[in-house]
């Protein structure tokens, strides 16, 4: 991955950005999608469920979420009193924009007897809808507590959905949403990939198509996918996520190598997320400067969100289950 250039007008966006930090009794929180140079400068570096726990306990005046839109109005959601800003906008999210509210609630209203179990990738009109909100980190945990004859509706994400329909070997309404990069996967380059790296084993993200998934030696969140690749036993790690996460693996894994895997063209450039990719040096630099982009939630609503994502935080510590989606 390039650095980008790190000077704005001539100034040295890191100083720059440092300074602003402490001024603002600012914290910078990173997803492990975001550009290498976001990554290293962030007080804290997670998955979505991290994120969320970090946003929520976090004693900073200013939250700098460097993660995409749905990210940040969850940190608004849980800490309301906080300013949350995002360093562009437009940093959306394709499951976000497969799932439209009105028809989200027409959904679920076709279907009295369900409960919607629904992924942390949504719009926050969509966690008002829902019952219970999951991330790939604890949607196993949190669906090993929901009673085996309760029907359930899983948005917005169908492979998600659809490997833990699978592995708990339940019945649930899938919403036909797909994660763009992790569809972009090819399983004709990825067994090419295997078959030059004989014995190498594959980590996949749930996002992933089940012809992914299906070669997959573990499948886990971006937290779990990193735990696996700091854990196993050989010297070469296929990974099947966006592939900013690699920075992390190979800072604290120098001597072993890790592959992006392959989409269609044979080249990993097409996992990149675009919309994290949005986030710059340089934006969040002017965000800390001018406090903008911020992210505001009507109360009504934020209320109503906050149920589901409760919940979420609730179970997700919860004993009961078993922690990441694990080995499969
Ligand atoms: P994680 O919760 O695993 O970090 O996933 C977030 C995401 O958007 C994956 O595409
Ligand atoms: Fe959304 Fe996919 Fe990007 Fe994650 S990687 S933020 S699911 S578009």
């Amino acid at each position: 991955m390039t650095d980008q250039p790190t000077s704005l007008a001539g100034l040295d966006l890191r100083t720059e950005i440092d300074r602003l930090r402490k001024d603002r009794n600012a914290i910078i929180l990173a997803h492990y999608y975001q550009r290498p140079e976001i990554q290293d400068l962030a007080d804290f570096v997670g998955d979505s469920l991290e994120l969320s726990r970090k946003a929520a306990s976090s004693d900073a005046d200013v939250i700098a979420f460097c993660g995409v839109k749905f990210m940040a109005e969850t940190a608004k959601i849980l800490a309301p009193d906080k300013i949350v800003v995002l360093p562009d906008l437009n940093a959306g999210c394709s499951l976000e924009d497969s799932c439209p509210p009105e028809k989200f609630a027409a959904f679920r209203k076709a279907h009295p007897d369900h409960i919607a179990l629904t992924y942390i990738n949504c719009s926050t009109e969509v966690k008002a809808l829902s019952d219970i909100i999951v991330t790939s980190s604890s949607a196993e945990t949190i669906l090993a507590q929901i009673p085996e004859g309760q029907k359930i509706i899983f948005g917005p994400d169908r492979h998600l959905g659809g490997y833990l329909a699978r592995k708990f070997n339940r019945d649930m309404l899938l919403w036909p949403g797909v994660c763009i990069v992790h569809e972009a996967f090819s399983e004709t380059e990825l067994l090419k990939l295997k078959a030059q790296h004989p014995g190498a084993p594959v980590a996949a993200h749930p996002e992933c198509p089940p012809s992914i998934v299906d070669h997959a030696d573990y499948v886990g969140s971006t937290s779990g996918i990193l735990n696996f690749a700091k854990t196993f036993p050989g010297d070469t790690l296929i990974v099947a996520t966006e592939p900013h996460i690699i920075h992390q693996m190979e800072k604290a894994l120098p001597e072993k190598t890790f592959i992006g895997a392959p989409g269609a063209d044979g080249q990993c450039s097409c996992n990149v997320c675009p919309y994290m990719a949005l986030n710059t040096l340089e934006k969040l630099y002017t965000t800390l400067l001018d406090l903008t982009p911020r992210i505001e939630i009507e109360e009504s609503l934020r209320l109503q969100a906050k149920k589901s994502l409760d919940r979420m935080l609730e179970m997700a510590s919860s004993t009961v289950g078993m922690g990441d989606l694990g080995a499969r």
